[in-house]
């Protein structure tokens, strides 16, 4: 029996396919998410850099993408992969300067790309000139910016590092502070009013050099309990998604007027707009930081963290529609990122385990809203099996090796398939992260020639997207049928129907209509039905 699950305009009245006009290009744009330091190296270092982003434009815009975002490329302590910010305002001299950041949002504007920074504002490194000042004298301005708590026997309250161990770290003098993670990343008390004011001079530095906007990072965070009460439960064991039990450390509710303060900054900039990293359990909670005076966006990770499931993907395809739609904003996919295992490695491995991420990649695709793409996913690369003395993430050294850390979704690029892959130039050093040594077969040069390949899949889907704009841009209906989840994709011209079968056998649709894009070539269609063998998805446009 089919299952017919609320669509997202029956339910609110507020999703209706939005107009694809310049100023609400965020609405259904196609972010590409570069980690840059691992996306390519132009003066052979083996670290990315942003001149090796620069000269590999043309490739996200022969890709088809509308915009990227950038990993922090900030000076940093190197603690947790840039996520530690010791200056704001400037660029990392790994990665280059200014003038190359400006010179790459140049560039990438007259390609129709638009460039988006990331932004840390819940903790800064301990090497940020504020945390110095403090270390050096508790009572100056600087030290009210961060949390600090007397010297006693223990910890202020019973709070965890995400990252493991408790949220407190000790300073030399035996005071404590509050470091949500790492202890290189101590938590700025937004209670400061010269934390918020110091915060909207970076955006406007970095707005005023062109760039359409800010990934904002753990933006649930920010504010704490002003009693700095004790949590009511334990940690959950998951990196993100809090709930009750988190209570007095994330979503208190002053953290919104932040967003507002942020949106109206961007409001003076034409087309610029503001994604949230919001990892509350409770989606509706995360919807409400896209209210319309707050963030355009808030990543919806369910299906990041769906197993391939037909319940588990239907829910969180369904789930994120009524969430969003409720507040009027889009929903941010996403499959992949710099946090999660590889989708090929998460779906099974191997070939069951590419097969299913092609086709989750035309589920994303088809979706309204706004896909993010993590540099890589394209390739289909698996997670990269790092060796444990190679690997830099605090989540693995802080958990004594029990967690296996997130260095395997943050390996280098493979550009080429000779030359060493082409993440740097011939002679180069050794790059940042061990490169596996088959990862040739998944160069960009070789993929870009094959069409049975991820790329050419990814491509093609792309540039349907661009061309129906039902994909992307329509109302969502979402069904289920036994192993088979349907999205009825419907556009002011024509319906899309994405059909994923997600079961172990072949499945038939019933269909009069035209296959416009197959994940794989096993499809069969025939006189009013289309063969869908397992792990595979369709789009088919309604004659
Ligand atoms: C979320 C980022 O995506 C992650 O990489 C980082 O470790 C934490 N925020 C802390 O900044
Ligand atoms: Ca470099």
């Amino acid at each position: 029996m089919a299952r017919r699950l609320t669509s997202a305009r029956t339910s609110t009245g507020l999703h209706s396919a939005p107009e694809r006009s310049t100023a609400d290009w965020w609405r259904t744009a196609v972010v590409y998410q570069v980690y840059l330091r691992s996306f390519a190296d132009s003066n052979g270092d083996g670290i990315g850099d942003l001149a090796g982003l620069r000269s590999r434009l043309p490739y996200l815009s022969w890709l088809g993408v509308d915009a990227l975002w950038i990993n922090p490329h900030y000076p940093s302590g190197g603690a947790d992969g840039g996520y530690d910010i010791v200056d704001y305002r400037a660029v990392d001299p790994d990665y280059g300067d200014v003038a190359d950041l400006e010179a790459l949002v140049t560039d990438a504007r007259r390609l129709g790309l638009r460039v988006i920074l990331d932004v840390v504002p819940n903790h800064t490194s301990d090497r940020h000139a504020w945390f110095q000042a403090a270390l050096a004298d508790p009572e100056c301005a600087e030290a009210s910016r961060y949390h600090f708590a007397p010297p006693s026997e223990e910890p202020p309250n019973n709070w965890r590092s995400l990252f493991g161990g408790p949220a407190w770290s000790r300073t030399p003098d035996g005071r404590w502070y509050l470091h949500l993670f790492a202890p290189e990343q101590p938590d700025l008390n937004w209670r400061d009013p010269a934390v918020a004011a110091d915060f909207d001079a970076t955006l406007r530095f970095w707005l005023d050099r062109g760039v359409s906007g800010f990934r904002v990072d753990v933006a649930y965070g920010l504010f704490k309990d002003a009693g700095l009460r004790d949590n009511p439960g334990s940690y959950s064991p998951t990196l993100f998604g809090h709930g009750p039990e988190q209570a007095m450390t994330w979503n208190q509710p002053e953290v919104h007027d932040v967003w507002r303060r942020w949106r109206a900054i961007c409001d003076e900039y034409p087309d610029t707009m503001l994604v949230g990293e919001v990892c509350l359990a409770d989606l509706a909670e995360v919807a409400l930081y896209s209210r319309p005076d707050e963030m355009h966006q808030s990543f919806s990770f369910r299906l990041l963290k769906s197993r391939w499931d037909v319940e588990a993907f239907a829910d969180g395809v369904q789930s994120a529609l009524d969430a969003f739609g409720s507040v009027g904003a889009p929903v941010s996919w996403v499959l992949g990122n710099h946090d999660k295992d590889r989708q090929v490695s998460r779906f099974g491995g191997g070939a069951v385990g590419t097969a299913r991420a092609r086709a989750a990649a035309l589920l994303m695709l088809s979706l309204p809203g706004s896909p993010y793409l993590y540099a890589g996913d394209e390739l289909g690369l698996p997670q990269a099996v790092v060796p444990d003395e190679a690997k830099l993430d605090p989540i693995f050294w802080r958990s004594g090796g029990e967690r296996t850390g997130r260095d395997g979704c943050r390996v280098p690029m493979p550009w080429n398939a000779e030359d060493g892959v082409g993440f740097s130039p011939d002679g180069a050093a050794d790059p940042w992260l061990p490169i596996p040594a088959d990862w040739e077969r998944y160069a960009v040069s070789d993929q870009a020639r094959d069409g049975g390949s991820m790329l050419t899949l990814y491509r093609r889907a792309l540039a349907l997207r661009a061309a129906h704009p039902a994909l992307g841009s329509g109302d969502a209906t979402v069904t289920t049928d036994g192993d088979v989840l349907t999205v009825h994709c419907t556009g002011d011209d024509e319906t899309v129907r994405c059909v994923l079968n997600m079961g172990s056998g072949t499945v038939l649709v019933r269909s009069s209509g035209t296959v416009l894009l197959a994940s794989t070539t096993r499809v069969r269609s025939s006189a009013g039905s289309i063969a869908l063998p397992p792990n595979s998805a369709v789009w088919i446009t309604e004659d």
